[in-house]
């Protein structure tokens, strides 16, 4: 499970986050709701180690593994994954080079036997179709030249062969058509079936995402605190009547 307790953040010298707590269980999805700027990405970058998001106080376990002493890759490892709001491109470094490593290391880190190169390839391919995303999509530079809707699928994809305990998705639904928003709902099931204990945090403004991942809580993050959690009634209750 993930487990963060009393989390400061700042970035350069303004306090963002001011004492953040969150328990979630393996197998559960929970929901982090609340208006622009309020945190929410603040927050996941913070969990994964994104420089020049400092951690002025609190805890961050994922099972047994306190995170914040950790660099970001080996967090990556200990299979915490982040699907990126505004993911970044990478040129010059194709899509399956940089999966191939990242599974690699975590594989070794868990004292897995190294995936034969032709089993990698068929597990990466079966992701991109899973998401809608032609499989020349490997070739492809990471991001480069593609487009809002396409990183997002292609995100998702990378979190299924990276095979994490601990997936975070910031606005996964931004820039997607309702087909996308549809194979995010089978993408993350798919993870679902094959590690039951997966956690799942959402980031969201919509309820339509929840419909197809419906979240065990729901918490509203404003102003660098957690207001108010609640179940799926509480992101019904803010689609409708907004965040005051
Ligand atoms: N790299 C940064 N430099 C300066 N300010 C930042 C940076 N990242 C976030 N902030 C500020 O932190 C606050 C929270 O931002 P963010 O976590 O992105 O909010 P949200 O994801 O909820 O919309 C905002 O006021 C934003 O301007
Ligand atoms: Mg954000």
């Amino acid at each position: 499970m993930l487990s963060v307790k009393e989390l400061q953040v700042s970035v350069g010298e303004i306090e963002i986050l001011k004492g953040i707590s969150l328990e979630l269980p393996a197998g559960e999805t929970h929901v982090i709701m609340g208006p622009n700027g309020s945190g929410k990405s603040t927050l996941a970058h913070a969990l994964v180690g994104t420089p020049g998001f400092s951690v002025t106080a609190g805890e961050t376990w994922l099972g047994k593994t306190e995170l914040l002493a950790l660099e970001p890759e080996e967090r990556a490892n200990h299979g915490l994954a982040l699907a990126y709001q505004n993911p970044p491109a990478i040129p010059g470094v194709a899509v399956h080079q940089l999966l191939r490593l990242a599974r690699q290391n975590r594989d070794s880190l868990l004292g897995l036997p190294q995936l034969p190169l032709g089993l990698f390839l068929k597990e990466l391919r079966a992701a991109l179709s899973l998401v809608g995303l032609p499989p020349e999509t490997i070739e492809r530079a990471v991001h480069d030249g593609m487009s809002g809707g396409e990183r997002k699928r292609l995100e998702l994809a990378q979190l299924m062969v990276l095979k994490p305990e601990c997936i975070i998705l910031d606005e996964i639904d931004s820039g997607l058509d309702v087909d996308g928003l549809r194979l995010v709902g089978e993408a993350v099931g798919e993870m679902r079936r094959s590690n039951p204990s997966l956690c799942v945090l959402v980031i969201t403004h919509y309820d339509r995402l929840l419909e197809v991942l419906p979240p065990d809580r729901v918490h509203v993050l404003q102003a660098g605190h957690i207001v108010r959690s609640g179940d799926a009634s509480l992101a019904r209750e803010i689609q409708k009547h907004g965040y005051r």
